[in-house]
């Protein structure tokens, strides 16, 4: 696997690929996204226009296998700024980290941790002073868990994030098996990368 750095507009060509990746990543739990192609399209246009976004492509010869994304916050939606807002944390300091996705069987070898060392370093550049993604809340007993699922928490506090519980988002999407969109409650972790 190769990793492919991409700022901003340079992500054109890989639109597609990434918008079908996301699809079939964030199908499986605990995402369990019915996405459509033309919702990606829409949805990944923030990151083309925004010269200060960072894309991570993971590369298998030419095959897009994984991908990392983030922005400066403050060039993200209102609906991503309001619990920062709400809180009284200074949107303009923080970098968003909108996913982290990787096919299932190249997991497992490091690529998940080096996206984040990616989009620190990134965030740094651009001087902002914490970054932060959001995570969906499911519970423990949720129907569609699978027995092997193992939660990403311990690994995102190991890299030195800490969950926010007072920082939440609602975001729709239609969920596997659902007729139309529901409601799902996100949470935001966070991580201080300069004073
Ligand atoms: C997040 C993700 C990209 C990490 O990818 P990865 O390359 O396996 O990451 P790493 O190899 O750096 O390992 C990260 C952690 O994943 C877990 N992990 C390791 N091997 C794994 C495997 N084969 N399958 C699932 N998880 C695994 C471990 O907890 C590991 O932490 P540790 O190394 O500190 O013990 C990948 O798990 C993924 O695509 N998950 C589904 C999408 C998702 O939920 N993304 C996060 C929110 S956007």
């Amino acid at each position: 696997m190769t990793l492919l750095p991409l700022r901003g507009s340079a992500l054109q060509p890989y639109l597609s690929d990434l918008g079908r990746l996301r699809i079939t990543v964030f199908r499986d739990y605990p995402y369990l996204y019915e996405g459509s192609l033309d919702y990606e399209q829409d949805y990944l246009q923030r990151y083309l226009a925004a010269e200060d976004s960072l894309t991570v492509l993971a590369l298998d010869g030419s095959a897009v296998v994984g991908a990392t994304t983030c922005l400066p916050l403050v060039v993200e939606s209102a609906e991503f700024q309001k619990p920062f807002r709400d809180a009284g944390i200074p949107v303009k300091e923080v970098c968003y980290f909108g996913e982290s996705i990787l096919l299932s069987q190249y997991r497992g070898q490091g690529v998940g941790r080096a996206f984040f060392q990616h989009r620190e370093a990134h965030a740094q550049q651009l001087g902002l002073s914490s970054t932060a993604f959001c995570a969906v809340d499911r519970p423990i007993d949720h129907a569609l868990r699978p027995l092997d699922y193992v939660p990403l928490d311990a690994f995102w506090t190991r890299l030195g994030y800490v969950k926010q519980p007072g920082l939440q988002a609602s975001f729709h999407w239609k969920e596997v098996g659902e007729d139309t969109e529901s409601a799902k409650t996100l949470t935001f972790w966070m991580k201080q990368i300069s004073a």
